[in-house]
């Protein structure tokens, strides 16, 4: 009995293999409840899918990497709550593809930043940061006040969001999931977008951020 761990001390192979053993294990135990349990697969009480504005803002967000800066997860820890606000609920981002969640933050978390400064304050920071926040080092985005939005592919987008998000959206009272988006909210999307900026696109896409946790 005392030599076992002899044994596997002195034996890489069986050390190798038993340590994946171990940390499979763990993880296992750690990850797999969580894709059962209805908080983490759910949206949030009184969640509502993006607008075409807002979507289209959403994909300038990641066209532009802003998320390489700026994360989207507000960790459970007092130093965060306290700077940003609530921390993030999974059911908040169910709806979310790809997450943009991330981890590096040469600026500050936006999670909830929706609603903390008025349209015309993003305005003015995003066409040149530093009008309003003297050492800010974000660069400018100006050149997306000039850029129109045809809206062409918005109703596409829709449908695929229909598709991603299948069985993970709200119920009606028989039970069965709503689609995130309606045949009529397809065929609006194009009309609702059209000939808007988009910097008027990602500006209505910050303002909603995190505001859906009641
Ligand atoms: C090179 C890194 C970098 C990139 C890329 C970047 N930012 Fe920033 N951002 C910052 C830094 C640093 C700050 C803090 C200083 C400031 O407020 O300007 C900031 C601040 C902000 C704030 C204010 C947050 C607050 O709580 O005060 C918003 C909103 C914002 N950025 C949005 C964006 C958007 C939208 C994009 C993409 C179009 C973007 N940022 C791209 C670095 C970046």
């Amino acid at each position: 009995m005392a030599n076992h761990h002899e044994k596997i001390e002195k034996n890489i192979t069986l050390m190798a293999i038993l340590t994946v053993v171990a940390i499979s294990f763990g993880a296992l135990v750690e990850i797999t409840p969580l894709m059962f349990q209805k908080d983490t697969t759910e949206p949030v009480k009184g969640m509502r899918a993006l607008t075409a504005l807002e979507m289209e803002g959403r994909d300038i967000y990641i066209r532009e990497g802003c998320n390489n800066c700026h994360s989207q997860m507000i960790r459970p820890f007092r130093a965060e709550v306290e700077r940003y606000g609530h921390y993030s609920v999974a059911g908040e981002s169910v709806w979310d593809h790809p997450f943009l969640w991330g981890s590096k933050r040469t600026g500050p978390d936006l999670a909830r930043v929706g609603q903390r400064y008025s349209d015309d304050w993003h305005y003015a920071h995003l066409m040149d940061p530093r009008s309003v926040v003297p050492q800010s080092n974000m660069p400018s985005f100006k050149w997306l006040d000039e850029a129109v939005l045809d809206g062409e592919i918005i109703g596409k987008k829709f449908e695929v969001f229909n598709t991603l998000t299948k069985g993970k959206t709200h119920k009606d009272d028989a039970g069965n999931y709503i689609p995130l988006y309606s045949a009529e909210d397809i065929a609006g999307a194009k009309a609702a977008v059209e000939g808007k900026t988009e910097m008027q696109a990602l500006i209505a896409y910050l303002q909603q951020l995190g505001t859906h946790l009641k």
